[in-house]
């Protein structure tokens, strides 16, 4: 290895391991599970004086009840991040423009930010918290590390829910606006970088990473980052 490699790989070592340890931020609880149960445990002591205005309510996330009191108005991105202490659901816009806040409420893909934690009563939500089991990470989530799928971090913990969201539809058979027959819906395996980009179009990335992002989809779906549909359409495109 000559030395200008040496000095590289040295480089992405480095950067692979920021990343890593972005990640692991960014979904909060992959690194530190006993945290997180630390947190769950605090709000529901913490939820036991009932005032004015609020009402009881117990929601399943990650697979623990958590009973909590709130006032009815209250988004469910806010009672996650502010009653439950789990902020890996990100605050972007707050008003459904960007899918900083996507979580998977019975394993559909929903704006934490447009619904009301009121609402999610005997549902079953997961949070980028929950998607790893134990230390080992969601394939998503590991896709997402090994081409480079984010920057700053910010959108990351969205854009892994709805990717985690994308996986399940493509296998339920549902099609997109830009599938060519709708009477064919496209498999993983033959899921197009198109396709990956529309489904993922309700989550914005100001860091621009999405190359990586697709790349990291279409690992996910079993493809070889980037597919060869997305090189003959980049061939196309020039
Ligand atoms: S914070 Fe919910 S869509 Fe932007
Ligand atoms: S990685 Fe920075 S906003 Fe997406």
């Amino acid at each position: 290895m000559t030395e200008p490699e040496k000095k590289l790989s040295a480089k992405q070592r480095s950067r692979r391991n920021f990343l890593g340890q972005s990640l692991s931020a960014a979904g909060a609880a992959i690194a530190a599970p006993s945290l997180l149960n630390a947190c769950q445990n605090k709000s529901v002591s913490a939820s036991n004086a009932l005032v004015e205005g609020e009402t009881t309510i117990e929601l399943k996330i990650n697979g623990h009840i958590n009973k909590l009191n709130i006032e009815p108005r209250v988004t469910l991105l806010d009672a996650l991040r502010e009653n439950l202490g789990l902020t890996g659901s990100k605050k972007g816009c707050d008003h459904g423009q960007c899918g900083a806040c996507t979580v998977l409420i019975d394993g559909q893909r929903v704006y934490s930010c447009l619904t009301l934690a009121v609402m999610q009563e005997d549902r079953e939500i997961t949070t980028i918290e929950g998607l790893a089991a134990g230390d080992n990470l969601h394939p998503v989530q590991t896709a997402f590390l090994e081409n480079d799928g984010f920057q700053c971090g910010y959108c990351t913990p969205g854009q892994i829910c709805a990717s985690v969201a994308l996986l399940e539809e493509v296998k339920n058979g549902s099609v997109s606006y830009v599938t060519p027959d709708l009477t064919n819906p496209p498999s993983l395996a033959s899921l197009s970088e198109t396709e990956i980009k529309e489904r993922l179009s309700g989550n914005l990335c100001r860091c621009s990473a999405y190359n990586g992002i697709v790349a990291a989809v279409q690992q996910a779906v079993g493809q070889t980052p980037p597919s060869p549909a997305a090189s003959m359409e980049n061939s196309h495109a020039g």
